[in-house]
């Protein structure tokens, strides 16, 4: 009896969704996620196990996979936890650029199928765009380029106009095969598709330069899910049902996620690429007031009467690793007869979800995490708040300020409460790199210093 090593991949290719689909399910809780994480990988391995089968020079294959998984895994290794962040926008626009290269060689093999045709330049504009837009995405969250431009903006929508050019071409060759003739030539076919690589990589470029600080996160996920609508593609022009599965999964997935940012942010997808953030050239206006340090030692007497506390986490106490030491400080006031509550910020961080993860590692329990709207009906109530690390998502100019250019930005309300200690270790701004009125308020004490240093400080006065 002979086997068909077809049948057999496809089958392989089926049980390996099926894992994808449920790793990804289990990612949704805190304790099934890392187990959720190697199924998911298991499933990739299967994929490619099958692929295998099926392959010509299994050599060269293995080799491209080890030597990929080789300096994938140095750069995991080594990655500081602040710049895992950047490490994902660069490993999303890898995903990218390797549809882009695969579309690129699938070209010659179909230019004459018109349909095909079609996906092959979709392909190639996708890849090419996640490719250059995650670089421009890289450089913005590391921090080495900054601000926005609204020439870029016009540009963009050139670029877009010029996209929707490229595929009236692809319908009308697609719609002219079916009558039985071509429109265009193979040889002025060839010669646009040379165009369409380059449009790509500057569509990406331009998409990508113009946005500012506050719509950074929103990128950050359409790029992800870019990549995986890139690799489905990719996946239908190699008829192979893994990638289009798991390309599908990457696509729905950040889609989503893309939304739900944007609705966090009050922002819509239009407004993002096409508008831009209001650049006002105004760094948050006039701020009234002055500021107040306080010391540890005063903070831990206000901390110590205080019977109901917020803590809003921001990308400071990423850096500063403190997660495990607030976590040390929620249960010591806890034990002081203190209601405690975490305040989360969709977009607080590098990363979606970025403060989740923290101080999930640090067994903090998601029952006591809050979003905004939760929390700003009762703000008044909250005797004392400690911002650690954060600043535009406790930024007032958001909601005070029509000119800044963070307004609209939904925030945690912190200056609302009775009392509000931020910790950071000096006035600088945040990512958006805008003045934060709230520093300067009557009822805020800044306490000054690394983040992680000024709790130990707190929690070891608790422990005296
Ligand atoms: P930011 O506004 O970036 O502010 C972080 C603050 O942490 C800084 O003002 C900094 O002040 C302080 N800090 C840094 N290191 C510290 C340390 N060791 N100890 C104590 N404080 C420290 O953070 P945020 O409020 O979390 O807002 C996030 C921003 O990033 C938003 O604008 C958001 O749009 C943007 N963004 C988010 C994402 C995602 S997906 N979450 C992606 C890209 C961009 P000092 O230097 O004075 O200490």
């Amino acid at each position: 009896m002979s086997v068909d090593l077809n049948f057999l991949q496809q089958i392989g290719y089926v049980f390996s969704a099926m894992l994808f689909i449920y790793g990804l399910k289990m990612l949704g809780k805190e304790d099934t996620a890392v187990k959720g994480n190697v199924i998911s990988a298991l499933g990739m391995l299967l994929a490619l196990l099958v692929t295998f089968g099926n392959i010509l020079n299994p050599v060269l294959i293995f080799s491209a996979i080890l030597t990929g998984g080789v300096i994938g895994s140095i750069f995991a290794i080594k990655v500081k936890m602040t710049s895992i962040p950047e490490m994902v926008a660069l490993f999303n626009g890898f995903g990218g650029l390797s549809s882009f290269f695969l579309a690129w060689s699938e070209f010659n093999t179909y230019a004459s199928v018109s349909v095909i045709l079609f996906v092959t330049c979709l392909t190639v504009f996708i890849g090419g765009v996640t490719f250059s837009g995650s670089l421009i995405a890289y450089f913005k969250l590391s921090e080495i380029f900054k601000g926005s431009s609204k020439t870029l903006n016009t540009i963009s929508r050139w670029l877009l106009i010029v996209f929707l050019g490229y595929l009236a071409i692809a319908m009308l060759q697609v719609i002219s095969s079916s009558f039985g003739f071509f429109v265009f030539d193979f040889e002025i076919i060839k010669i646009v598709f040379l165009g369409l690589l380059v449009i790509s990589l500057l569509s990406g470029l331009a998409f990508v330069l113009p946005i500012g600080g506050g719509d950074m996160p929103v990128v950050i996920s359409l790029l992800n899910s870019l990549s995986g609508i890139a690799a489905a593609m990719a996946g239908i022009l190699l008829s192979n049902t893994a990638l289009i599965v798991a390309g599908c999964l990457v696509g729905a997935s950040g889609l989503i996620l893309t939304l739900i940012m944007a609705k966090s942010m009050n922002r819509t997808l239009f407004n993002i690429f096409f508008v831009g953030f209001s650049d006002t050239g105004v760094s948050g206006g006039e701020v009234e007031g002055e500021v107040k340090p306080i010391s540890a030692e005063d903070t831990f007497l206000i901390l110590e009467a205080a019977s109901s506390i917020l803590v809003v986490p921001g990308y400071g106490m990423a850096v500063a690793q403190a997660q495990h030491v607030v976590k040390e400080l929620g249960d010591l006031l806890e034990e002081n007869n203190a209601e405690i509550s975490y305040g989360i910020h969709p977009v607080a961080g590098r990363m979606p979800g970025h403060m989740n993860v923290l101080l999930a590692e640090a067994n903090v329990s998601y029952d006591n995490l809050f979003e905004p709207k939760d929390l700003n009906p009762r703000m008044e109530t909250v005797d004392v708040v400690l911002v650690i690390g954060a600043n535009d998502v406790v930024n007032p100019s958001a909601t005070e300020q029509p000119g800044s250019p963070i307004y609209g930005m939904p925030i945690i309300e912190v200056h609302k409460a009775k009392t509000v200690v931020v910790l950071k270790r000096s006035m600088s701004s945040g990512f958006a790199g805008v003045q934060n009125p709230l520093f300067f308020k009557e009822n805020t004490r800044m306490l000054f210093g690394d983040a992680k240093e000024s709790i130990s400080k707190l929690v070891a006065e608790f422990k005296e």
